[in-house]
């Protein structure tokens, strides 16, 4: 059965989206807008219950129910095996740290070697690259010419000295999707762990941790609907064996041992409700589904409605002659996100950015925190591009008037 994406119905429920008209969002990327109930859990816990968990009274008490029902909807939302894989913190690049850190004491000379790419956001290399004072070595899997990388490509890196893989699920830059389900396979085929980076993935996808067996991931709240705060996930016996600090008080197990002080507790209320917001849209789709089967359904149907923004998006640009890196057919969409760098031939990015901006339009330029993706496309690292980043709540006829407004500014 094949229902019409409920775009009105998702809008209404973005109340930022109506208070910013005729403003358009389109730096999604870079942080997405919140839903109303989302809004409401925020002001709630703040209201209701601003108190710390572990006390013997009803208010934080309700903070602790809070907390572990957020682990158990975040575990719904990645569908993990368990709660306590699920640790809440700051933002994503911090967890990326600490899991480095962690694994840069168990690096023996035998099994030294990570894997990193080129395509990655810079939080996903050099939080990996610090490792080299602890004896790692490191070999690069390639984004090909086409914008992707390769699976084909990762097994020749592979050995038995190889520790680690650390890659994106899709790019931030440039939309391209990477088979992580394949790439878990070559990475367990020599012995090999697999840290994902789904920042970019969360909004746009089902995250499936069980069928991806991937060994860790990590994403960011305000990326997807909910306010800033990260998370960690990762397979118990994993999170069991890393080696963290933690204070003499702390238990020394999952997730107790992986969360570093007091986290943001609205912020957590606040990503708990963004996934009821994915589960009520998905059993609006589908009203048979059971709370994974509904967010399942709500993030597949946000990523059929999302090419077709990428294949309008594309057609667009390609009317202006812009030059995009990455996958640029409007027919292959499936390979990609609608988060999309381009430029415009003789323009400078800065300035093209500039304008849209005067026309009501948010986007980005720059280096988009991947300069080796940058070096790559032959960018300089001041200039770098312009990235349109669009999400579910974006419109056809919010494309169709970004394109009228950059045809003036092209032509
Ligand atoms: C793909 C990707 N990874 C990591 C990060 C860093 O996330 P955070 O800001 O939560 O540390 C970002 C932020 O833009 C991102 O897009």
């Amino acid at each position: 059965m094949r229902v019409e994406f409920p775009i009105e119905v998702v809008r209404a429920r973005f109340p930022a989206l109506k208070r910013a008209e005729p403003f358009v969002y389109f730096d999604n990327a870079a942080g997405a807008q919140l839903p109303q109930n989302v809004l409401d859990a925020i002001g709630s816990h703040l209201l209701d219950k601003n108190v710390q968990r572990g006390g013997r009274y009803e208010k934080s008490r309700a903070v602790d129910h809070m907390i572990l029902s957020a682990r158990e909807k975040v575990a719904a939302w990645v569908n993990a095996a368990d709660p306590s894989e699920v640790a809440f913190g700051m933002n994503a690049t911090s967890f990326i740290r600490l899991v480095s850190l962690a694994i840069g004491q168990t690096i023996e000379p035998a099994r030294n070697q990570f894997i990193l790419t080129d395509l990655d956001h810079e939080a996903n290399i050099a939080t990996w690259l610090v490792l080299e004072r602890f004896g790692a070595e490191f070999a690069w899997w390639k984004m090909r010419d086409d914008g992707r990388l390769h699976v084909e490509d990762l097994p020749p890196l592979l050995s038995e000295r190889t520790k680690l893989v650390a890659c994106t699920a899709v790019s931030h830059a440039l939309g391209s999707l990477v088979d992580v389900a394949a790439a878990a396979r070559a990475a367990h085929s020599v012995g090999a762990e697999l840290f994902l980076d789904a920042v970019h993935y969360g909004p746009h996808a089902p995250i499936n941790v069980a069928a991806w067996d991937c060994d860790y991931l990590v994403c960011s709240g305000y990326k997807a609907f909910a306010p800033h705060m990260g998370f960690l996930w990762g397979k118990r016996d994993k999170l069991l064996a890393l080696p963290t600090f933690r204070e003499s008080f702390i238990p020394d197990e999952p997730p107790y041992k992986i969360e570093a002080g007091t986290f943001v507790f609205e912020n957590v209320a606040g990503m708990s409700a963004a996934i009821d917001y994915f589960e009520t849209l998905g059993r609006e789709l589908d009203p048979s589904n059971t709370q994974r089967g509904a967010i399942e359904a709500a993030m597949s149907a946000i990523r059929s409605f999302e090419q077709t923004l990428s294949r309008r998006m594309l057609e667009t640009l390609s009317s202006v002659d812009a030059i995009v890196y990455g996958v640029h057919d409007p027919a292959s969409v499936e390979h990609r996100v609608p988060t999309i760098c381009f430029n415009i031939p003789r323009r400078d990015p800065a300035d093209v950015v500039e304008r849209m901006a005067e026309a009501g339009f948010g986007i980005r330029d720059g280096h988009m925190y991947a300069p080796r993706l940058m070096d790559r496309l032959g960018l300089a690292l001041d200039s770098g591009a312009v990235r349109v980043s669009l999400v579910h709540y974006n419109t056809v006829d919010e494309i169709e008037r970004f394109g009228n407004a950059l045809r003036k500014i092209v032509h």
